[in-house]
């Protein structure tokens, strides 16, 4: 694992959810990063919606976020190998497109761009098992690329569960969870501290950071303290 060794450090970022936060921890730990290496690039493995922009390339706004996080530029074909164009769980937008995600061929992207930066963040699709076809999930793509994995914690209620869940799947697939993220998604949420005192109990991993519920979230703004 490339958690951080000489042959550079990379993260796979996973989350309890779709829509917990991952661009917006994934583009702070990529600030970070920065802080301690000069090249630090973002990697959105597998993309599925985006938007046209005016010069007519079709891109995905987490794409755009982990850009502008990085401090180096790498192609698009190295930072996002699988752009899908609709909005759905992967396996049926490329279904839709006619096409097999392969992970191989992301695994070599990955290791590409360890050769073009010193920090890669790997950023994950939805949650950790989010099917990628009828029979891989984004848990086979992180087995694949043998990363430590960070677990950003969409704090709503349902998150405990869900985050045992995916601590049990990552440690199922012999990956380490390098740590987890506390995010303030919900500001309504009751019982807050109460949650988060819960899953440092129950994680077998440390908290790297809570992120408050911000008005206009600001990844400058997270506070991680790597392990
Ligand atoms: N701490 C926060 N405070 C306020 N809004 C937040 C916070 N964290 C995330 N959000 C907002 O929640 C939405 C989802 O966040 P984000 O895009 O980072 O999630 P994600 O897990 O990367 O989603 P996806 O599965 O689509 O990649 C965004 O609009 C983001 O700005
Ligand atoms: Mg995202």
């Amino acid at each position: 694992m490339t958690g951080g060794s000489a042959a550079g450090v990379s993260y796979f970022v996973t989350g309890t959810d779709t829509g917990v936060g991952k661009t917006l921890v994934s583009a702070g730990l990529l600030h970070t990063l920065a802080r301690q290496h000069r090249r630090v690039v973002g990697m959105k493995a597998v993309a599925a919606g985006g938007l046209m922009m005016v010069d007519g390339v079709f891109v995905n706004d987490d794409v755009l976020a982990l850009r502008a996080a990085s401090t180096c530029r790498v192609p698009a074909e190295l930072d996002n190998p699988v752009l899908l164009r609709e909005p759905v769980s992967p396996h049926l937008a490329a279904r839709y497109e006619g096409v097999d995600i392969d992970i191989a061929h992301i695994v070599r992207c990955h290791k590409l761009l360890l050769t073009l930066a010193d920090a890669v963040v790997v950023e994950g699709a939805g949650g950790f098992l989010v099917p990628l076809s009828s029979t891989t999930t984004g848990a086979d793509l992180a087995q694949a690329l043998n990363l430590p994995v960070l677990l950003v914690v969409g704090l709503r209620l349902g998150c405990l569960n869900h985050a045992l869940l995916t601590a049990e799947a990552i440690a199922a697939r012999g990956l380490k969870l390098a740590g987890w993220v506390a995010n303030h998604i919900d500001p309504l949420m009751l019982a807050q501290a109460e949650n988060i005192a819960f899953l440092q109990q129950r994680l077998a991993a440390p908290l790297l950071g809570v992120v408050p519920h911000q008005s206009a979230p600001d990844a400058r703004s997270v506070n991680l303290t790597l392990p």
